[in-house]
């Protein structure tokens, strides 16, 4: 005992607990070398965003955990579970919507990370793989964003994910085998809740935690770019240590990023939708809005020309970002010297924003598509506000969406009827599978918008004209039905 007190000189006012403490652990040693990081050019605001993603991703942890000790991973479970959740448990809504907002919130956060370290060109001067470890961050977060969208199992969040996995499937060579064992087979069940929720839980935050460590350890080996006219290989500017100033600004950050996020999950909770029914086929899929850009852009490759769309220009676009460390070498920093790389990276960010609100307005402008879309939300809410109904053995589990599905299938209906009544039927044949008479309608809502088909029905072609085919006359509503039931047919 009384060698081990004076073995070493005492840190000077320490307590005894503290000197106690550091002989065993160098708890000291570690504060040091962790809070006495020197930044070039002292702390700033724009650093913020970095601590601001791995802070948030703390958050999602403990989130996620209270999450997982009321969910159920399985097809029949997984809703029922979300619904209490969200409707029984003390702060359960609350925690779920912190969660949600969380996982956006880290998009928009990842979004800035990257605006700031690419206009500071903070990637130049040997930090090639802080880079690349980050681009691994970024694929890894994408994915669970993906398997968690998935879990609630409600109208939304099935149909997403079916487009989202067809999708992949379109991929050549690799798509097919990769869309199976996503799914666990061709349809989607049990099996692909129970992989989604691995991926989850276990293997793509195992995958962060591996890189976080790398990407942060990486970025204290090459030290702090600092500012945009700093050398990024040998600083010149005057160093200011990481504590206090910087934690300060992070911790702030971190603060303001408990306020927005607590203020939206208490006062616009994030709705449960009803419980999946594969069986619509009426649901308009739409995908949570960080995905939207990439949606709205599949849109514009149908058919065979999806391999351009889908693999060949992501591809060039991604491993040009990939790869922006290799490519542009130049130890110049300052955004303005340097036209193309900020060139092309804000022409990729505008075309990324502009076909997320493209996409946004598109649904606006076809009153067909933004009625249902309204009468899905509806039945969110809907259902939110309907009391738990535990789950009854034997009882129809699709019963209350059913009830809950009406209105959309209300216009679809009303649309068939019209195309019984106006006779379409008789050129068309049922369920416009087509007669020698006129081609089939089934699958043009992949060929045609719905302004264009209306357009078409108001005005036929010579050709249909000459077969007989009328013109529409009546209501806008009546032909937006009609409309909305073609595009209904597959
Ligand atoms: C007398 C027969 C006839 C009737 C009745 C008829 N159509 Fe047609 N329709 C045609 C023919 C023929 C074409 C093909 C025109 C062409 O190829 O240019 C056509 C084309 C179309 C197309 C465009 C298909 C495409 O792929 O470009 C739509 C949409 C359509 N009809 C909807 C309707 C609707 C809705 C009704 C009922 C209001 C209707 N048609 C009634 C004969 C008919």
């Amino acid at each position: 005992m009384a060698t081990e007190i004076q073995s070493a000189p005492p840190p000077a006012g320490r307590s005894g607990f503290w000197r106690w403490l550091d002989r065993r652990t160098g708890i000291d040693a570690a504060l040091h070398a962790a809070l006495d990081e020197p930044i070039p050019g002292g702390a700033r605001w724009a650093y913020i965003f970095g601590s601001g993603l791995l802070f948030i991703f703390l958050s999602q942890v403990i989130t996620g955990v209270f999450l997982a000790i009321y969910y159920v991973p399985a097809a029949n479970d997984a809703h029922i579970s979300l619904a209490y959740i969200v409707k029984v448990v003390s702060a359960g809504s609350f925690l779920r919507s912190l969660h949600s907002y969380g996982a956006s919130a880290a998009v928009v956060l990842l979004l800035l990370h990257i605006i700031q370290t690419f206009t500071y060109g903070s990637y130049k001067g040997r930090r090639e793989l802080i880079w690349l470890s980050g681009c691994v961050l970024f694929a890894l977060m994408l994915g669970m964003a993906f398997t968690g969208y998935l879990l609630p199992w409600d109208q939304r969040s099935y149909f997403a994910t079916a487009v989202g996995t067809n999708i992949m499937g379109e991929v050549p060579l690799v798509g097919g085998a990769i869309k199976a064992l996503l799914r666990g087979g061709s349809q989607m069940g049990t099996l692909t809740i129970s992989r989604f929720f691995v991926l989850h839980v276990f293997f793509i935050p195992a995958g962060i935690f591996l890189f976080i460590g790398l990407h942060v350890l990486l970025f204290r080996k090459a030290g702090a770019a600092g500012p945009i006219h700093e050398d990024p290989l040998a600083p010149r500017l005057a160093t200011e240590n990481f504590y206090p100033r910087q934690l300060v600004m992070d911790l702030l950050f971190a603060l303001l990023l408990v306020a927005v996020l607590g203020a939206l999950s208490y006062f616009f909770p994030v709705p449960l939708g009803p419980r999946a029914d594969p069986a619509n086929t009426t649901f308009i899929p739409r995908p949570e809005w960080y995905y939207l850009p990439a949606f709205e852009w599949l849109k514009f490759w149908p058919g065979r020309s999806g391999l351009i769309g889908i693999v060949i220009v992501p591809g060039i676009v991604i491993g040009l970002f990939v790869l922006t460390p290799f490519l542009d070498r130049r130890l110049e920093r300052h955004p303005l010297r340097r036209p193309v790389a900020m060139g092309s990276f804000g022409l990729v960010l505008a075309a990324v924003v502009g076909l997320g609100i493209l996409s946004h307005v598109q649904d606006q402008r076809q009153p067909a598509v933004a009625a249902a879309l309204a009468v899905q939300e509806q039945q969110m809410r809907d259902y939110m506000r309907e009391p738990f109904h535990p789950m009854l053995l034997g009882a129809a589990p699709a019963a209350a969406g059913a009830s809950a599905a009406a209105p959309a299938a209300d216009i679809l209906a009303r649309g068939q009827a019209l195309y019984t009544s106006r006779a379409c039927i008789a050129c068309h044949g049922a369920g416009g599978r087509g007669t020698p008479l006129a081609p089939a309608l089934a699958g043009i809502g992949a060929r045609m918008s719905a302004d264009q088909i209306a357009a078409f029905l108001r005005h036929p072609s010579a050709k249909a004209a000459k077969t007989g085919m009328p013109a529409f006359t009546g209501a806008d509503a009546d032909l937006n039905a009609l409309v909305a039931y073609l595009r209904s047919l597959k």
